[in-house]
C-alpha cells in the first residue's frame, strides 16, 4: 500500500475551473501516452527529463507544408533552420524529405556537411559568418546570402584567391509591417542600400548575383505579411532586371511561421496560430500576380514544422505550499532545458488521469535560482514526488538553447513510424562538461596540500 502523506489543511481562495467572459482555460487534461508510447515506459526506459520527438509528426508537418506551397507554386524548396533544432536525427529527416539545409554559422555548417548535406544543398546565412566559413563555403558551391558590405568584399577576395567568380545573394530588408523590424539584418530595401549592394555585385565584375533573401521575424501570426513580402521581393526582382538585365537566381522568404504554440499573454492555447495553409496561400497569391519570369521560391520556416513534434517528460521531485498557501511543485525540468518557457505558456499535462479537486499551482524547476519557474499558474490535480508531468510543444528551438547549467542536458529520444522509442542523443555525463576544460599543472595540487604549503592550514 502506498505511504500516505499528510498535508497540513490550509485554507486559499481557489479561482481555478471558473469561467470568465472568454471561456474556460482549456489548460487540464492529462497525457499518458507519446506517439502511443506509455510516458511511465519511457521515463523508466531512458529517464527523466527526456526530450521525446515524434517522427509521425514532423513528416506529417513537413509534408504538409511542402504540399500547401507547391499547390501553388511547384517551383518551392523547403529549408530547414538548423538553428530551430539541430539534432542530427531530426535534420537527417528533413534532410530525407527533400529540404535543403539552413545554416547560419560555422557549426551549423559542419553539423550538415558531416550528416553527408553537399555543399550545393546548403543555404548559409547569418550576420558574422567569418573568413574560413566563407571560403569553404565558396569553394563548395553553398547558397551565400551576404548579410552586409563587409561580407561582399571578403568574398571579392575569395574569388580573388580560388580564381572564381562566386554566385552571392543578398539578405533585403523589408518593411512589411511586423513590428519590431528586424532592420539590423541584411540591406534595407527603401533606403537603397540593397539596390547599391546589387550594384556592387553585378557591375563589380567579381561576384555573380544570387538570390534574394528576407527574414521578417518569428512567430509572425499575420500570415498576409508573407504575401506583402514576396510582393516587395518579387518588385526588387524586376527592378534588378530593369536596371541591370539580370534576374536573381531564387526568392526566400526565410521563415518566421508561428508554430501552435501559446505566447505567455495568450489566454486559450494555440488559438491565433494561422494554419499552415494560410501562410501558403499569401506567398503563392504574390507569385501568382506576378508577370515576370517565374523564380525559384525558397522557404526556411522552422518553428512552424518541428515544434508540436517535441515533447519534455519530466518528473515530480516535491509538492510545498508557498507562504500565502499556494501550492507549488518542484519538477527535475527547468528553464535550463525550457528556455522557451520565458516566452511561452507551454502545455503542462499530467501523465495520470486528473479527476477530483485541482487546485492553483506554480511549477518551479530543479535549479537553484527564483527565476527558475516553468508555469506560474496552472491547474493541476494534487501531484506528488514521482508522478510524470509532459510538457508541450517544446520541438522548436527547447533542444537548441537548452543549457549545461546547473545540470546536465538529458537524454532525447524519437519515436520512430513504426511506434519504437529510438535514443537520438544520450544524457550527457560530467566528462562532456569537463573535457573541453584545461586545468593549469599549478592548480592541480588538492586544495588541502595547496593551503598547508601557503601556510594558511589551521
Ligand atoms: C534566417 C532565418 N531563417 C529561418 C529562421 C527560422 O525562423 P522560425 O523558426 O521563426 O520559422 C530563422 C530564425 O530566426 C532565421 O534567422
Amino acid at each position: 500500500m502506498p505511504e500516505k502523506v499528510y498535508d497540513r489543511p490550509t485554507i486559499v481562495k481557489n479561482p481555478v475551473g471558473l469561467m470568465n467572459k472568454v471561456g474556460r482555460r482549456g489548460d487540464l487534461s492529462s497525457r499518458a501516452e507519446v506517439d502511443a508510447v506509455p510516458v511511465d515506459r519511457l521515463c523508466a526506459e531512458f529517464g527523466s527529463p527526456l526530450f521525446v520527438f515524434s517522427e509521425r509528426r514532423l513528416r506529417a508537418r513537413v509534408r504538409e507544408a511542402r504540399a500547401a506551397l507547391r499547390r501553388g507554386y511547384p517551383e518551392t524548396r523547403l529549408c530547414w533552420s538548423y538553428k530551430t533544432n539541430y539534432l542530427d536525427a531530426i535534420c537527417a529527416i528533413f534532410a530525407q524529405e527533400g529540404s535543403l539545409s539552413e545554416v547560419v554559422s560555422g557549426m551549423e555548417y559542419d553539423k550538415a556537411r558531416r550528416l553527408g548535406v553537399e555543399g550545393s544543398q546548403i543555404v548559409f546565412n547569418g550576420p558574422a559568418k567569418t573568413y574560413d566559413e566563407l571560403a569553404r563555403a565558396v569553394a563548395e558551391g553553398a547558397i551565400l546570402h551576404a548579410d552586409h558590405t563587409e561580407e561582399l568584399r571578403v568574398i571579392e577576395r575569395i574569388g580573388a584567391e580560388q580564381g572564381v567568380v562566386p554566385r552571392v545573394g543578398i539578405r533585403v530588408g523589408v518593411d512589411v509591417g511586423i513590428h519590431p523590424r528586424w532592420d539590423r539584418f541584411g540591406f534595407a530595401l527603401e533606403n537603397g542600400d540593397a539596390m547599391d549592394a546589387v550594384r556592387r555585385i553585378v557591375r563589380g565584375g567579381r561576384l555573380r548575383l544570387g538570390g534574394l533573401h528576407a527574414h521578417i521575424g518569428t512567430f509572425v501570426l499575420d500570415a498576409s505579411a508573407y504575401g506583402r513580402l514576396a510582393t516587395e521581393l518579387l518588385g526588387f526582382a524586376d527592378a534588378i532586371a530593369a536596371e541591370h538585365g539580370v534576374s536573381p537566381t531564387h526568392l526566400d522568404v526565410g521563415g518566421g511561421f508561428a508554430s501552435n504554440n501559446t505566447l505567455r499573454e495568450q489566454y486559450h492555447a494555440g488559438a491565433l496560430t494561422p494554419p499552415i495553409t494560410e501562410y501558403a496561400e499569401e506567398i503563392i497569391a504574390a507569385f501568382a500576380r506576378h508577370t515576370g519570369p517565374t523564380l525559384p521560391l525558397l522557404v526556411e520556416t522552422g518553428r512552424a514544422l518541428v515544434d508540436d513534434s517535441g515533447t519534455l517528460l519530466a518528473t515530480v521531485v516535491a509538492s510545498k505550499r508557498l507562504a500565502d498557501g499556494r501550492r507549488a511543485l518542484v519538477i527535475d525540468a527547468g528553464v535550463n532545458v525550457l528556455f522557451t518557457s520565458w516566452w511561452y505558456r507551454l502545455g503542462l499535462s499530467p501523465a495520470s488521469s486528473v479527476d477530483g479537486f485541482v487546485q492553483d499551482t506554480t511549477v518551479y524547476g530543479p535549479l537553484c535560482m527564483n527565476i527558475d519557474c516553468v508555469r506560474e499558474s496552472i491547474a493541476l490535480p494534487d501531484l506528488r514526488a514521482g508522478d510524470h508531468l509532459v510538457i508541450h510543444p517544446v520541438g522548436a528551438y527547447t533542444f537548441t538553447q537548452s543549457m549545461q547549467f546547473i545540470k546536465l542536458r538529458p537524454a532525447c529520444v524519437l519515436i520512430a513510424e513504426t511506434g519504437e522509442p529510438e535514443l537520438i542523443r544520450r544524457a550527457e555525463t560530467l566528462e562532456d562538461l569537463v573535457g573541453p576544460e584545461v586545468l593549469p599543472e599549478r592548480l592541480r595540487a588538492p586544495a588541502a596540500a595547496r593551503s598547508s604549503r601557503s601556510g594558511e592550514s589551521s
